[in-house]
């Protein structure tokens, strides 16, 4: 189950990466919010961060402007790696190095058709488990 979320600067791309899941058949629970109007991140983002974080989901989408606040807030929850990616090669690398469990994305940054490609790129690249990535998650959490 994945969890998605946004802010109202980050809703109309979440309904495109809805639709992107939807097609590849991948269960998810929407969070909110639910339309343009103005919303506070925080409260978006902490709701999938802990979804997360609780195992009730096992990854984490959360879109806003910019998805900086998103990464801030989801980043403070305990047992969450939250990556800002605007290209496809970080959203690889931060899976096969961070093993990250949640991504932010800005949607006033990047446009729909990157972002379901870096969607697509981070939720199909497995964690590398290198001795040397573990050794350095465990380490972020001492
Ligand atoms: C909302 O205007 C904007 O601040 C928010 O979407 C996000 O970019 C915050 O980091």
């Amino acid at each position: 189950m994945i969890a998605i979320g946004c802010d109202h600067g980050g809703y109309e791309l979440k309904l495109e990466i809805m639709k992107y899941l939807e097609e590849k058949g991948l269960e998810y629970r929407d969070f909110g919010c639910d339309s343009t109007a103005s919303v506070d991140y925080p409260v978006y983002g902490k709701a999938v961060a802990g979804a997360v974080a609780s195992g009730e989901c096992e990854k984490g989408i959360l879109i806003c402007g910019t998805g900086i606040g998103m990464s801030i807030v989801a980043n403070k929850v305990p047992r969450i790696r939250c990556a800002l990616c605007s290209d496809c090669f970080s959203a690889q690398a931060t899976r096969e190095h961070n093993d990250t469990n949640v991504i932010a994305l800005g949607a006033r940054v990047t446009g729909p058709g990157l972002a379901i490609k870096i969607v697509d790129t981070w939720l199909n690249t497995p964690f590398s488990n290198d001795e040397r990535h573990i050794r350095r998650i465990g380490m972020i959490e001492e």
